[in-house]
């Protein structure tokens, strides 16, 4: 038997009161919205290991109220595992689920610190938590209001905050990036880094039965296409207003390419 992520007592702790709405729809939407806040569960929950790691590599490179930031931000994940949890109680289910294996936040060994936290900065924050950002939003603004909306806005403000981290880093480190040997390594970096978000987000946003947007379930097609247009239109020019080779990175990604 592997681990299991066991988010129980904090979820009923956070209790969701879904009302009338529940009671009201079809089982097989409930089923489907069941499916969907225990995987974004396992997501958000998987998610608080990956900012600890940051943080102590921020610590390695002596940015420690950066480190700092990086903490809060795992303390919000485990929060946001909670809160999805207790929609899984509040649908029927049980906040558990196995967890999924993991590899650990990479080092980079060759490169210097800075240029290696600076790569998980920019995969984590400016690229995974950017494009959860615009899905959040999306999937936000189609509920009607009430306590999911209200969890979902939650969420969605961390989220804003963990995206900017990175943005901020870059921000904050315009001297390290006018190096052009540091742009065009974390450029070959970029290329890596995209093709793994590709695949992570078409394996997330698989295509199901159509769910009533009050779940706060998104349609997968849509999503695969805000997800398509927030690479294209938001992370390639940001990245590219800080010296990175972000369109070439793109093209040259390969693999599980799929036209928008
Ligand atoms: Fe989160
Ligand atoms: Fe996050």
């Amino acid at each position: 038997m592997g681990a299991l992520i066991d988010v129980r007592a904090a979820a009923q702790a956070e209790a969701i009161a879904l009302g009338p709405v529940c009671a009201a729809t079809p089982p097989l939407d409930r089923a489907e919205a069941l499916a969907t806040w225990r995987g974004r569960m396992i997501n958000e929950y998987s998610s608080a290991p990956v900012f600890a790691g940051l943080a102590a590599q921020l610590r390695g490179v002596d940015a420690l109220t950066w480190a700092a930031e990086a903490d809060e931000m795992a303390d919000e994940e485990h929060r946001h595992g909670a809160l999805c949890g207790a929609v899984v109680e509040a649908l029927g289910g049980a906040a558990l689920a196995p967890a999924p294996p993991r590899d650990a936040l990479p080092s980079h060994p060759a490169v210097d610190g800075w240029e290696a936290v600076t790569r998980n900065l920019l995969s984590v924050c400016c690229l995974s938590e950017t494009v959860a950002c615009a899905l959040i939003t999306a999937e936000r603004e189609a509920m009607a209001p009430g306590p999911l909306r209200d969890l979902l806005s939650r969420i969605l403000a961390d989220e804003v905050g963990h995206a900017r981290l990175g943005w901020r880093w870059l921000a904050a480190h315009g001297d390290a990036l006018a190096d052009p040997d540091r742009r065009a390594r974390l450029g070959a970096y970029l290329t890596v880094a995209f093709a793994h978000l590709e695949t992570h987000e078409l394996a997330n946003l698989q295509p199901g039965a159509q769910v009533d947007a009050t779940y706060g379930v998104c349609d997968a097609h849509e999503a695969r296409g805000l997800f398509y247009e927030t690479v294209t239109e938001v992370i390639i020019p940001r990245l590219e207003a800080h010296g990175l080779p972000a369109a070439a990175a793109w093209r040259a990604r390969g693999g599980a390419a799929e036209a928008a």
